[in-house]
C-alpha cells in the first residue's frame, strides 16, 4: 500500500503527523514516533516572548559586560523558567533532524512581526524541513477591528517568508468573519500550508474559589466538525497544503479528514492520552479501512467529500442548517 503524501512540498511516507505538543519536545519520543509510523513530526512551539526575552538578556549583558553574566541572569529570572529556551530549542531541532529520517517541522508562535522573526532563520539553519507558524492572537482589546487582526496575520507571515526559504505553514484559529477569504489571502501572501485549527485554551470558572480556572483539556473526537467543515470547504480551492488538527482519537477521524480533503492529519491530544504507540494504531486503522475497500493509495480518498467534489454542496451551507434545525425530533 502506498500512502505517500505531499505536504508543504515535502514527501511524507504517510499523512499522519505528530502535532506540536510536549511529546515532540523529547528526542526519544521523536525517535519512537518515527518507529510507530509517523509521516512527520512538529516540534512544540518556541514563543515570541521567549525569543524576545533572551534577546533582551543578551543586549543587557553586552551593556554591562559579559563578566557579570551570572548576576545578569538574576535580573531576568523568567528566562530560566521556560522548559526549552531558544538555544536549547535549536539544539533539540538539530538532534531531531540527525536522529530521524522523517521531516522535522519546527514551530514558531507569536503575535507580532518584530525582531523575533529573525529566529526563523536559525531554525532553517538548524535543519528544519519546514516551519509551522502559530499565530495565536486573542484580541481582548475591543477597539481593535477584525481587519487589523487579519492584516497582522498577513504581515507576520510575510516577514517570516522573507526570513526563510523553507516552506511555511500557518496554524490559525477559526475565528474570522470570512474564514475562506482569510485562507485565500494567506495563500496569496505565501503560506505553503494551513493548519486548521489552533485550539484556544479558554478559561473555565471555579465556582468554589470564585476564580478563573485556566486548565487545559485534551480534545475529543467530537471536536473534529469545525476543522472538518473548513477543510471540506477549502480543499482544492486554495493553493496551499491543508493540515487537519483537532480531535483525532481514532483512525475514523483520520479518514474523515482525508475524505474532506486534508493533505495531512495531525494528532496531539490522542498521543498524550494513549501514548506515542497510538500513532501505529491510527496508521493500522487507516490501512485496514483502505484494504477493506481494495484501495492501495489515497488518491480516491483525499477530498472525495470536499465541497468541490460532493454531489450536494449545500450540505456545507445554510440550507442544510435550516433543514437540520427544522427536522430535529426531540426525544423527551
Ligand atoms: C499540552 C499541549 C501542548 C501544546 N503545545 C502546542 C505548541 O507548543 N504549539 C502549537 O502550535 N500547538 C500546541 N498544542 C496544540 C496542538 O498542536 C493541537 O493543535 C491541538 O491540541 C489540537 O489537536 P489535538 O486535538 O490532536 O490535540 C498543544 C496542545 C496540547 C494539548
Amino acid at each position: 500500500m502506498d500512502l505517500t503524501t505531499r505536504y508543504l512540498g515535502l514527501t511524507l511516507r504517510n499523512p499522519l503527523v505528530a502535532g506540536a505538543g510536549p511529546l515532540t519536545g523529547d528526542l526519544e519520543n521523536i525517535r519512537r514516533l518515527e518507529t510507530f509510523g509517523a509521516g512527520a513530526v512538529v516540534l512544540p512551539s518556541i514563543f515570541e516572548e521567549q525569543i524576545e526575552e533572551e534577546k533582551h538578556l543578551i543586549e543587557h549583558m553586552d551593556a554591562i559586560g559579559s563578566d557579570s553574566y551570572p548576576e545578569a541572569l538574576t535580573y531576568f529570572p523568567r528566562v530560566a523558567s521556560y522548559a526549552l529556551g531558544p538555544a536549547r530549542y535549536l539544539e533539540l531541532l538539530r538532534h531531531a533532524v540527525a536522529a530521524v529520517d522523517i521531516p522535522v517541522i519546527a514551530s514558531l508562535n507569536g503575535t507580532t512581526d518584530r525582531g523575533w522573526i529573525q529566529y526563523a532563520r536559525q531554525i532553517e539553519e538548524a535543519g528544519a524541513k519546514a516551519l509551522e507558524l502559530n499565530i495565536y492572537i486573542i484580541s481582548t482589546a475591543i477597539e481593535i477591528g477584525g481587519d487589523e487582526i487579519e492584516l497582522r496575520h498577513l504581515s507576520i507571515l510575510k516577514a517570516i517568508k522573507q526570513a526563510v526559504t523553507i516552506p511555511v505553514a500557518v496554524k490559525l484559529s477559526p475565528y474570522f468573519s470570512s474564514m475562506g477569504q482569510m485562507a485565500a489571502r494567506l495563500a496569496e501572501a505565501g503560506a505553503d500550508g494551513l493548519v486548521l485549527f489552533n485550539r484556544f485554551y479558554q478559561p473555565d470558572i471555579d465556582l468554589g474559589q470564585l476564580a478563573l480556572l485556566p486548565n487545559l483539556e485534551l480534545s475529543s473526537s467530537k471536536e473534529i466538525r469545525l476543522p472538518l467543515l473548513w477543510i471540506g470547504v477549502l480543499s482544492g480551492r486554495v493553493h496551499t497544503s491543508l493540515a487537519a488538527s483537532t480531535g483525532v482519537e481514532t483512525a475514523d477521524e483520520v479518514i474523515k479528514y482525508l475524505l474532506a480533503g486534508a493533505d495531512v492529519v495531525m494528532t496531539t491530544s490522542a498521543l498524550l492520552k494513549y501514548g506515542v504507540g497510538h500513532m501505529e494504531a491510527l496508521l493500522d486503522g487507516l490501512k485496514s479501512w483502505l484494504s477493506a475497500r481494495h484501495l492501495d493509495t489515497l488518491d480516491h480518498v483525499r477530498g472525495r467529500l470536499s465541497l468541490r467534489n460532493v454531489a450536494n454542496p449545500s450540505a456545507f451551507a445554510r440550507a442544510n442548517y435550516i433543514r437540520l434545525l427544522q427536522s430535529y425530533q426531540p426525544t423527551i
